[in-house]
């Protein structure tokens, strides 16, 4: 039995998973929407009491059975790094490494927890090995490990979102762009053979395109939320009102995801042939269109349950949701 627990800034999401021959198949899976929290802000663990309660109650109602964890760090949080070394051995890497980290890691080292995966090793000699580095500050780690904690759970993993979602949706050989779009940020990862190589976290996800609609319809939130909800970038909407007041937050997103796609294929010298969305802002409608009209890649909304056995009639319950759980299920499939 493994569980993932992906604590977003708006939602929590858990799935668990049992072990089926090569696969996987779900016992369990929940989510709830909250007004969240900003971990990074909190100063008291009390604060963090309501938190740990939600989580309690959605272990509860999902029927999740373990209380051993892999949990999810927001990739706002962490440095992510690709770096080539000449052919060396485990270990002469490992040396390497560690008098070299401070020229990669810009986070004082004393502070942060580092974490190494060889991605790649050539078979030709002068091409070397391709190391992935990523960091992070220990004073978050240790928040959300004290929440976790609180809600009595027993924590077995922690690993930065986009390698979790790189398990699920990045497993062929060929590069694919990953893109989370949540509710604080759009995360970008592009990952291939399950393994992530590049990873970028662009403020401004399905919150600020709220606000925009607030702004330029004069109206409340909750409409806004709902607005945004229901016709999102419909053109036969109200009056297309929706897409000019989220054009703006949208273009920079996407001129961000552009940039992020253009700066892998030039480093790496291959190309992204598809672009997999997921997270809760990913089922906005209109979206899918609207992005498959700006990316010359093909672009697809994410199943997090493609490749995990479940009942037919469970994986119809599930399938207007199955982009939110991308995290999760990539939490719950770490070995
Ligand atoms: N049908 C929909 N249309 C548009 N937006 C939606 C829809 N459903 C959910 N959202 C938006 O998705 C966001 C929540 O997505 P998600 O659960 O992926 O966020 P999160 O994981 O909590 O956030 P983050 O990863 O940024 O911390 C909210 O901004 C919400 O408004
Ligand atoms: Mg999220």
């Amino acid at each position: 039995m493994s569980v993932g627990l992906d604590i977003g800034s708006k939602t929590i999401k858990v799935v668990e998973l049992t072990k089926e021959g090569e696969g996987f198949a779900l016992k369990g899976s929940g989510i709830v929407a909250y007004s969240g929290v900003s971990l990074e802000a909190v100063k008291e663990e009390k604060e963090l009491v309501p938190v740990a309660d939600l989580i309690r109650k959605l272990f509860n109602e999902a029927k999740i059975s373990s209380r051993s964890v892999n949990i999810s760090l927001p990739e706002r949080f962490v440095f992510v790094k690709t770096v080539n070394f000449p052919s060396l051995s485990d270990h002469e890497i490992e040396a390497a490494l560690k008098w070299q980290l401070d020229q990669y890691i810009p986070i004082p080292l004393e502070e942060a927890v580092v974490q190494n995966k060889i991605l790649e090793r050539s078979n030709n000699i002068s091409e070397g090995v391709k190391v992935l580095l990523v960091a992070a500050r220990s004073s978050y780690i240790e928040k959300y490990l004290a929440l976790a904690e609180m809600a009595g759970l027993k924590v077995l993993a922690v690993e930065n979102e986009l390698i979790s979602v790189s398990r699920v949706f990045g497993r062929v050989s060929e590069p694919v762009a990953i893109v989370n779009f949540g509710s604080l940020s759009v995360d970008v990862g592009i990952a291939k053979n399950g393994n992530l190589y590049f990873s970028r976290s662009i403020q401004g996800g399905g919150e600020s395109l709220t606000r925009a609609i607030v702004q330029n319809l004069r109206i409340e939130a909750m409409q806004a939320e709902e607005y945004k909800k229901s016709y999102g970038l419909l053109e036969d909407k109200l009056d297309r009102k929706l897409l000019q007041a989220m054009e703006f937050p949208l273009r920079f997103v996407l001129d961000e995801i552009k940039k992020a796609i253009q700066y892998f294929e030039s480093e790496e010298r291959s190309q992204v042939k598809q672009i997999i969305i997921c997270g809760g802002t990913a089922g906005m409608p209109g979206l899918l269109s609207y992005l498959v009209k700006e990316f010359s890649q093909e672009v697809i909304l994410g199943d997090s349950f493609a490749n995990i056995s479940l009942s037919e009639e469970l994986r119809k319950q599930i399938s207007d949701y199955s982009h939110l759980y991308g995290v999760a299920v990539g939490l719950a499939e770490r070995e």
